[in-house]
């Protein structure tokens, strides 16, 4: 017995398990109700008195040993103080992480954010469900009017049937609600996501993205217009990019304009971007309609203003070049990595 006794004593001390499979396998071999140790005592019955009096002792602690043993390392399995027993090197490098990038429309929303905060301009948003007031009515689109087919809405159907309830179609509304809300002067614009009923294809999508311009205060002109989206264009494309107004019309503007700039790819050469031409419409622009700050409750003998809408995946299209809309919203990595990666 005793022989055994020590055989089993080495063995136990120089054990180091590799994981917790071995450790497990170990507890068994000793420990496990039909385990080495169990054998022991069961043999500690079949001896002699006077053995029973020297064994009784030694059994047991070599009993204690083993279960101390045991408890010993599976703590250190616990907390990985056995680092090295499992094979790991804590010095070598770790795994790399690859850090996300920002969406290009993200990038290039925040960048006309900035030109526009420069400038003193706040932003605002609102709500992308709207009701009838602020995405028509208010703007000066009366019922009935085909001013209202010029934008595809998704009406939303009530329990009670009616439909007064849309996905905004453009971020115009935020403009009602921000003058509704307040006191001129106004100075703000207003990103957004809009919805139109379209079939998705590489030129058109169901839903995109706005930015939104609004400046009421007193003696606002054509001429603070004029100058506020030709500083703008030379900060987003850079100086000397060329601007032109061509008359338009919208419900909520008088007069309308739409304004192109020169092509950003072939310089006003001519491409495909341009279709040949060398201009690019970017967004369109006007003078509030003395009905829509009416609307609002703001007296338009007092106040004028102008405002303007734009679309962000045009103005990205342009920066960069990508000539499908429907990329904007895969979320193919190989396409989404492509851009600046700026955050941590
Ligand atoms: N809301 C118009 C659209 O979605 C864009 C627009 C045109 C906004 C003229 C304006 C504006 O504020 O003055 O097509």
């Amino acid at each position: 017995m005793q022989e055994k006794i020590d055989q089993y004593t080495a063995e136990i001390n120089a054990f180091s398990p590799a994981n917790a499979d071995e450790l497990e396998a170990f507890r068994i071999k000793f420990l496990g109700t039909k385990g080495l140790i169990k054998d022991l005592f069961e043999e500690f019955k079949t001896v002699g008195p006077e053995e029973k009096r020297v064994f009784g002792k030694v059994l047991n602690q070599f009993k204690q040993m083993a279960e101390a043993k045991y408890a010993e390392l599976k703590e250190g399995l616990d907390s990985g103080l056995k680092t090295q027993d499992l094979g790991l090197d804590l010095t070598l490098p770790g795994d790399g992480f690859e850090v996300g990038s920002r969406h290009p429309l993200s990038l290039v929303r925040n960048e006309i954010i900035d030109i526009f905060k420069r400038l003193g301009f706040v932003v605002a948003e609102g709500p992308e469900i709207e009701d009838d007031w602020h995405n028509f009515s208010a703007l000066n689109f009366p019922q009935e009017h085909p001013a209202r087919d010029m934008q595809d809405t998704f009406f939303i159907r009530k329990g009670d049937g009616s439909d007064d309830i849309a996905l905004r179609t453009h971020t115009s509304s935020v403009q009602v609600r921000m003058m509704e809300s307040g006191k001129p002067p106004f100075r703000a614009i207003m990103p957004g996501r809009v919805y139109r009923n379209e079939a998705i294809s590489a030129r058109a999508h169901c839903f995109f993205h706005q930015v939104e311009g609004l400046y009421v205060d007193e003696n606002v002109s054509f001429s603070d217009l004029k100058q506020t989206l030709f500083h703008f264009v030379q900060e987003l494309y850079g100086e000397g990019t060329k601007v032109r107004f061509r008359p338009s019309y919208f419900p909520f503007t008088e007069p309308s304009a739409e304004m192109d700039i020169s092509c950003t790819i072939c310089k006003g050469d001519g491409c495909n971007m341009c279709k040949y031409t060398g201009w690019v419409e970017i967004l369109g622009c006007g003078m509030v309609d003395p009905n829509v700050l009416e609307n609002c409750g703001i007296d338009s003998k007092k106040y004028t203003g102008f405002a303007f809408g734009m679309g962000i995946e045009r103005i990205t299209n342009l920066k960069y070049v990508i000539r499908d809309l429907r990329l904007f919203s895969e979320n193919d990595v190989r396409f989404l990595k492509q851009f600046q990666t700026d955050i941590i």
